[in-house]
C-alpha cells in the first residue's frame, strides 16, 4: 500500500499567502497542514509516500518536509508541471504508484478520524475504490455522492445545484490499480481539468466496486481563510497541552492551555488558552485570547488579539482595536503611529483583505 499526497495546485482562494508560499505549509497550531496528513497516513501503517508538488512551491514543500525521516516514512517528490486536476496528478504519479493500491490524500485537508478502519475495509473487501463522505450544510459547494444503504456508491455529482444528498466527498480516497485505466479513459472537464470524480464515476459505470464510508469526526478543507481559522480552533482545542519553555514576568497571566516555545519573552501580558506561541517571540503589554496561534519570531506589543493565526516573523505594534478572526502573513507589519493614532497607513499586497470592523 502506498500513499499519494497532493500538494501542488494554485491555491487561489488563499491568496495572497499562496503568492509566496505553499498553502499546504500554512500552519495549523504552528504545524504545516500537510504534516497532519503525513502523520495520519504513517499512523495507518503506510510509509511509502509520494507527494505531488508544483514548480512554484515544490522547493519549499520539499525542503521543509524532507525525505520522510522525521515521520518514519520514505517520501518521493513528484513534480506536476501544471495543476491540471486531481486525476492528472495520479497520472503524473503513475511510475511511483506502479500497480500498488494507494490512498490519495489532498494536502490541504484535515480529518479527525483514524484512517485504519477505512483501509481495513478497502483491503478486506478488495474494493476498486473506497471514498469518504461527510455530512455538510452546503452540499452544492462540493462533490456529492449518492450511495445505497450498504455504502455502495451509485453516482457522484460535482457541485450540484439541487443536491440529492448532503454527503460531500472528503479529500481522502482509496484506490486499486483500476483507477489508472479509468483516468486514461476520461476527458478533461469543462474547466479543463482531469477530475477524480469523473474517474470514480467511470469506475461505477464499468461495474467496478466503489463503496463509501461516512466520517463522523470533523473534516476541514483549509483552502480558505475561515476554514483555516476553524481548523486552528479545532486542533488547538484537541491537541494543545500546557507547556512553558519561554519566560513570563510576574505581571503576566498565562491561563489555561498555553504552549510557549523556547526563547519567547512575555512581559505584562495576559494569555488565555488554548493558544500556541512559537519560539523567540516578544510579547509586551498585550492580550492573546483563545484560539490563537503565533508563529516563531513574532513581536506583539500593545495589542489585543484572539481567534487568529499570526505567521512567522510578523510584527503587531500598538493597534488600538482588538484583532479578531485574522490571518497575518509572514513578516507582515501591522502598526499605528503613537503620534497619529486615528490615522491608518497601509502598504498592502495584491489580493489582501483588510476589514476595519
Ligand atoms: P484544490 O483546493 O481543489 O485546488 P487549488 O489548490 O488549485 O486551490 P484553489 O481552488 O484555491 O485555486 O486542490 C486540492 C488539493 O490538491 C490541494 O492540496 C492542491 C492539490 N492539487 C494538486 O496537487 N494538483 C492539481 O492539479 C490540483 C487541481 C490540486
Amino acid at each position: 500500500m502506498k500513499a499519494l499526497i497532493l500538494s501542488g495546485g494554485k491555491g487561489t482562494r488563499l491568496r495572497p499567502l499562496t503568492y509566496t508560499g505553499a498553502k499546504q505549509l500554512v500552519p495549523v497550531a504552528n504545524k504545516p497542514i500537510l504534516w497532519y496528513g503525513i502523520e495520519g497516513i504513517v499512523a495507518a501503517g503506510i510509509t511509502d509516500i509520494g507527494i505531488i508538488i508544483s514548480p512554484e512551491t515544490g522547493g519549499e514543500v520539499r525542503s521543509r518536509t524532507g525525505d520522510g525521516d522525521r515521520f518514519g516514512a520514505k517520501i518521493t517528490y513528484i513534480l506536476q508541471e501544471e495543476p491540471a486536476g486531481l486525476a492528472h496528478a495520479v497520472k503524473v504519479a503513475r511510475s511511483f504508484l506502479e500497480d500498488s493500491p494507494f490512498v490519495m490524500y489532498l494536502g490541504d485537508n484535515l480529518i479527525e478520524n483514524d484512517l485504519r478502519p477505512f483501509l481495513e475495509s478497502f483491503k478486506q473487501k478488495h474494493l476498486d475504490s473506497l471514498i469518504l463522505l461527510r455530512q455538510v450544510p452546503n452540499p452544492s459547494a462540493f462533490g456529492v455522492a449518492i450511495a445505497d444503504k450498504s455504502g455502495r456508491v451509485l453516482q457522484l455529482i460535482e457541485k450540484p445545484k439541487e443536491p440529492p444528498s448532503n454527503l460531500a466527498l472528503v479529500g481522502v480516497y482509496f484506490f486499486d490499480r483500476s483507477i489508472h485505466q479509468a483516468i486514461d479513459e476520461i476527458l478533461p472537464s469543462a474547466r479543463g481539468e482531469l477530475e477524480i470524480t469523473d474517474a470514480i464515476q467511470h469506475l461505477i459505470n464499468t461495474e467496478k466496486m466503489v463503496e463509501s464510508r461516512t466520517l463522523e469526526g470533523w473534516w476541514l478543507d483549509t483552502g480558505k481563510k475561515d476554514d483555516l481559522l476553524s481548523a486552528n480552533q479545532i486542533v488547538l482545542d484537541n491537541q494543545i497541552r500546557p507547556l512553558m519553555l519561554g519566560t513570563s514576568d510576574d505581571r503576566s497571566q498565562v491561563i489555561g492551555r498555553v504552549q510557549v516555545g523556547k526563547g519567547t519573552t512575555i512581559i505584562n501580558s495576559s494569555i488565555r488558552g488554548p493558544v500556541v506561541i512559537g519560539e523567540n517571540c516578544y510579547l509586551k503589554n498585550c492580550f492573546i485570547g483563545p484560539y490563537s496561534s503565533i508563529g516563531n519570531n513574532v513581536n506583539i506589543v500593545e495589542a489585543e488579539l484572539e481567534h487568529s493565526v499570526v505567521l512567522e516573523g510578523a510584527t503587531i505594534d500598538n493597534i488600538q482595536q482588538r484583532i479578531v478572526d485574522s490571518l497575518v502573513g509572514r513578516r507582515a507589519v501591522l502598526g499605528t503611529s503613537p503620534k497619529r493614532p486615528k490615522a491608518v497607513r497601509f502598504m498592502v499586497g495584491d489580493d489582501c483583505q483588510i476589514e476595519l470592523v
